[in-house]
């Protein structure tokens, strides 16, 4: 059985993704908080990877790491402390995990390494000058990481539009925004974090053997199409 460990599975995605990992691999939950979860698949570190010392752990085939931000201030309004904390969270905190792990991660067979960037490093939209900043750094960590580890390890990034998450629920917050949003998208829907979910759970199977580098848009249409 696979060990993957998950920063940030008490909440959101990562929340959505260890429930379904807990079925088929054993699961290393680090968050601030406990999951909402019991199973004896599961063991959880609480911890601020931000500001704590990573926990030791044995063994790993796969690491995912879901922290992130949606900080949408024009950008008169955005700090230089607004760019450094988006770029902690979402950049250097993956950087931090990815460079503990990895040499457990390098003793297994076929290791994977799953990063979360957003539709709005690719789609340029007002007041996402920060975080699409942010993101278009974890994406340009999968790039060259990929090169970097292959053969051994794969790494991709799951890039999604607007999920229904404890951290889009100022986006998601009454019926007209709700509306808004889901007109917004070609597809004429938004993500719930199951099918993220299941996007990620396979990317850290062995059926995505071949992929590597990449960064997957979920984007129910909103980069890829205009209408
Ligand atoms: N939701 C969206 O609409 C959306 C859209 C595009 C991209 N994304 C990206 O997708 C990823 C997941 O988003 P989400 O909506 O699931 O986020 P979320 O609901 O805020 O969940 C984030 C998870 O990360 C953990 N976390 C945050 N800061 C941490 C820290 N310092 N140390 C340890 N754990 C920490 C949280 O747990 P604790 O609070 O317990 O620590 C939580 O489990 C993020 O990278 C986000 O940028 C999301």
């Amino acid at each position: 059985m696979k060990t993957i460990i998950v920063v940030g599975g008490s909440k959101g995605i990562g929340n959505a993704i260890i429930s379904k990992l807990v079925n088929s691999s054993k699961v290393v939950n680090i968050s601030r908080t406990v999951p909402n979860l019991e199973h004896a698949n599961l063991t959880h570190y609480s911890c601020d990877v931000i500001q704590e010392n990573l926990p030791e752990i044995e063994t790993a085939d796969g690491l995912i790491y879901c922290p992130g931000s949606i900080n949408l201030k024009p950008i008169s309004r955005l700090s230089i402390d607004d760019f450094k904390n988006d770029f902690e969270i979402n950049v250097l905190g993956a950087v931090k995990v990815i460079q503990k792990y990895l040499p457990i991660l390098k003793t297994r067979n076929k290791p994977s390494i799953l990063l979360f960037s957003t539709v709005a490093a690719k789609l340029g939209m007002p007041f996402h000058a920060s975080i699409s900043t942010s993101k278009s750094g974890v994406e340009g960590l999968v790039k060259s990481l990929g090169a970097e580890l292959a053969p051994t390890i794969r790494i991709n990034a799951i890039a999604p539009t607007v999920t229904d998450t404890q951290l889009a629920s100022k986006l998601l917050r009454n019926d007209k925004m709700i509306e808004n949003i889901t007109e917004r998208h070609p597809l004429k829907k938004f993500l719930n974090p199951e099918e993220v979910a299941d996007m990620a759970t396979f990317l850290m199977s062995d059926k995505a053997a071949s992929m590597s580098g990449q960064v997957f848009e979920m984007d129910c249409g909103i980069v890829t199409f205009k209408i």
